[in-house]
């Protein structure tokens, strides 16, 4: 038998047959997944090829965080705007790269909004490390006209999420919510399509691993203080094994397949910790939760935080039910 995959279930296909479930579905988020897909490819060939255009380095701009715009940034933002405003099926764009959102003109707005962090990573870019992207899609809900308001909705209002990884292999995790599951595709370049490979991902009840940046610890609170010196002690039980890449898509995509817990606490510089809530913590944590685990700010779920900006940041834990319990009630004890 020759071992050609001949169903060839593709992301396009995947995505368009899910549709034909919804008899009332008009096919725009089909549409804007699709969009969505080719600038992922973009970038995956951007990505692949940096170094030899010339793309890796600095941009020599600075963003609205204070942070060195690197070449790739700025090329992969281009490729999900444009692609964003010609699938006719948004209205307002949030990137990490714009100080202020994006209005799409009239002529080719839609009812998404999308919120994204087109390269995530930025300070592996250089150094082949995996990157990724990140993007939430959520529904306009008024018809008042266009604000920032309409992109300031909680993360339990998501319509679909997703990521790319570039790491060894460039792949796509989607959830459309609603209990449909999480699907990872990865990117067979001979045909240049997303195939599905991971189908309905879960992740295990518990890890072995735990995922934090250990530098800050004299900025920690008491609770992830507790927490991380527990999973380092033989007499808590087998220690957990420690990784962070410094990559959020690398290390929750990690997270999700092996279990464990991904940590960006608050610290003591930074009472809201570092990872923006619209297009880095939303979108991950529903695609964790969806894959059968939890996502909080310590205190509560993430995707019940009501964001006020834009480029708001939240302190975030998640993964395994069970690692993620264990520091839920070590913020309770602390809380007392
Ligand atoms: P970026 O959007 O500028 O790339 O920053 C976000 C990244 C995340 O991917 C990663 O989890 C975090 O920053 C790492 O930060 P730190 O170096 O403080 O540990
Ligand atoms: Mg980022």
């Amino acid at each position: 038998m020759h071992k050609f995959d001949t169903n060839c279930m593709t992301l396009t296909r995947f995505v368009l047959q899910e549709q034909r479930k919804v008899p009332e579905a008009t096919g725009d988020l089909t549409q804007l997944l699709n969009s969505i897909q080719t600038a992922v490819k973009a970038v995956s060939s951007a990505v692949r090829k940096a170094g030899i255009a010339k793309l890796h380095g600095i941009a020599g701009t600075v963003n609205v965080q204070g942070e060195d715009v690197k070449k790739l940034d700025v090329l992969s933002n281009e490729l999900f705007i444009n692609m964003l405003k010609s699938s006719f099926t948004t209205c307002l764009l949030v990137s990490e790269e714009n100080d202020t959102y994006i209005e799409v003109e009239t002529e080719r707005r839609g009812k998404y909004i999308v919120c994204f962090d087109p390269l995530d990573g930025s300070s592996n870019i250089d150094v082949l490390v995996t990157i990724g992207s990140i993007f939430s899609i959520l529904r306009k809900t008024t018809d008042e006209p266009l604000s920032e308001k309409d992109a300031l909705q909680p993360g339990n209002k998501l319509v679909a999420a997703g990521y790319a990884v570039y790491g060894s292999a460039t792949m796509m995790v989607l959830t459309c919510g609603r209990g449909q599951g999480v699907n990872g595709f990865m990117l067979d370049p001979a045909i240049g399509e997303f195939v599905l490979t991971d189908v309905n991902i879960q992740i295990p009840n518990r890890g072995k691993i735990f995922s934090i940046n250990e530098g800050y610890s004299h900025l920690w609170d008491e609770a992830v203080t507790e927490y991380v010196k527990n999973k380092k002690d033989p007499k808590q039980g087998k220690p957990y094994g420690a990784r962070y890449v410094g990559s959020m898509v690398a290390d929750v995509h990690r997270t999700l397949k092996y279990g464990g817990i991904f940590m960006y606490p608050a610290t003591k510089d930074a009472p809201n910790g570092k990872l923006r809530l619209l297009y880095e913590c939303n979108p991950l944590a529903f695609i964790v939760k969806e894959a059968g685990g939890l996502a909080t700010t310590g205190k509560i779920p993430i995707l019940d935080v009501q964001p006020t900006a834009i480029h708001e940041r939240s302190p975030i834990f998640l993964g395994s039910k069970d690692d993620v319990q264990d520091l839920i009630d070590l913020y309770k004890k602390y809380s007392n």
